[in-house]
């Protein structure tokens, strides 16, 4: 109770952003995506508070709209009282198309969203300024995030520095994975994927949007629900791609592919794995996966000396499973970055013992040539990252 207490009190204080407009930046301590990050912690939370609610009345709906607290500059989780879902002490979803956010930009809107309709309004997608003939990049946040929020910021600002054009859209489900919540959020994930398919199957068939030109980027939780979305589709016109970001593992199953992110649920589906152990899926999930550095546990520039130089020791506990994010960022912006290998010899983030032989690259310019596993080694350097030729031995 005190530590609910806690968030209650942070939610009070704070204020929700709701702005439609941004500054585009880019600092050093803006660099990690900081949403998201109380997520596995809150598994326990979150089990202490359904306990101790079980006796709750049914709450009403607003306490259970998110409350987007600023915790430092650049970290934004969204937390509510209560969660949205099917619990006895959760506010009841409704229609879910409520629940999602597409806020939707372009080269020639910059840093101006337009909230797409969600419930299916024949025309609404191109009356907004979307066109079909571009590639969509549609970004889902992970456990308490939040649509406009840091990492979809800076998936909208790589995307934007780029020279071709492209629809982008920055998906908010907070409503739906606010936290503590994780494991509420966890279930919604099922609802938030099938919401978002419903709506891209509308304006697809109202010949608004095409899926083959559909790229779905999500980090942790939201690659479940990347996930959902592309299972909807099941043998009818697919989903072009989707890029998970160090898909969330807490529970989710190993092997029951109709319940995770799996690469029957687009054309091409690939992963970036960077936080072996718990918080990352222990198993290959896409027709691609990725493992810089070999997957490890501490990616380089995760590392407390470096963190500490840099006084970002806040987000130690989160630095590597958010090295996807960068990686995948790091690549819009320089394709060739990160050079990838099938070799998996390594030992401490080095490969050993093989002649590396560059099978293509991971992130921005993957495609479906690439099947299996494939490896890579990077610096320290959260900027430039490179393969490590030297420390190659035969
Ligand atoms: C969250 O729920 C509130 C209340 O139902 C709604 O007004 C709001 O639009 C929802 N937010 C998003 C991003 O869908
Ligand atoms: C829907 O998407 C499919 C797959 O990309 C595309 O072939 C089709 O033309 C789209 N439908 C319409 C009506 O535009
Ligand atoms: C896919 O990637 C491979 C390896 O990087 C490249 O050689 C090939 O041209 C790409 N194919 C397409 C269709 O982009
Ligand atoms: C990281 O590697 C790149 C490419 O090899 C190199 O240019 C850069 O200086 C390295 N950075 C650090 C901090 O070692």
């Amino acid at each position: 109770m005190v530590l609910y207490c806690f968030l209650l009190c942070l939610v009070q204080r704070s204020s929700q952003i709701n702005n439609n407009r941004f500054q585009l930046q880019r600092s050093f301590s803006d660099l990690l995506p900081q949403e998201d990050t109380i997520g596995y912690f809150s598994i326990l939370l979150d089990n202490i508070l359904s306990n101790s609610m079980r006796n709750m009345n049914t709450p009403k709906g607003e306490s259970c709209i998110p409350r987007v607290i600023t915790l430092g500059n650049n970290y934004t989780p969204a937390i509510s009282e209560r969660p949205f879902g099917n619990c006895p002490y959760c506010c009841s979803i409704g229609n879910p198309a409520n629940h999602i956010g597409l806020y939707f930009t372009n080269k020639q809107k910059r840093n101006t969203f337009t909230r797409l309709e969600t419930l299916k309004i024949r025309g609404a997608f191109k009356l907004a300024g979307f066109k079909k003939d571009l590639f969509t990049i549609i970004y889902i946040h992970g456990f308490t995030g939040v649509g406009k929020g840091p990492s979809g910021k800076r998936i909208l600002e790589a995307y934007l520095s780029r020279t071709e054009n492209y629809n982008i859209i920055l998906v908010d489900w907070k409503n739906l994975s606010a936290g503590p919540w994780y494991n509420q959020a966890a279930t919604n994930t099922r609802i938030a994927g099938s919401t978002l398919a419903d709506i891209l199957e509308f304006y697809n068939k109202t010949g608004e949007i095409d899926l083959s030109k559909v790229h779905l980027i999500d980090m942790s939780l939201g690659a479940h629900v990347a996930g959902f979305t592309g299972k909807h589709f099941n043998g009818r016109h697919k989903i072009g791609r989707i890029t998970g970001l160090d898909p969330a593992f807490p529970l989710f199953p190993l092997t029951d592919t109709s319940q995770r992110l799996s690469k029957f649920d687009a054309d091409f589906v690939d992963v970036i794995h960077t936080n072996g152990g718990i918080l990352r899926f222990p198993t290959s999930l896409g027709h691609a996966d990725f493992y810089p550095n070999g997957g490890g546990t501490v990616q380089p520039g995760c590392d407390l000396s470096t963190l500490a130089e840099n006084k970002l020791m806040n987000i130690a506990a989160f630095c590597s499973h958010y090295m996807a994010f960068e990686f995948y960022v790091e690549s819009v912006r320089k394709p060739t970055a990160f050079p990838i290998s099938r070799c998996k010899d390594m030992h401490n983030g080095y490969f050993e013992n093989c002649i590396i032989m560059i099978n293509g690259f991971m992130g921005f310019l993957a495609n479906k040539s690439l099947l299996g596993d494939f490896y890579l080694t990077s610096n320290g350097s959260w900027f430039i990252k490179s393969i490590k030729k030297k420390h190659v031995k035969r």
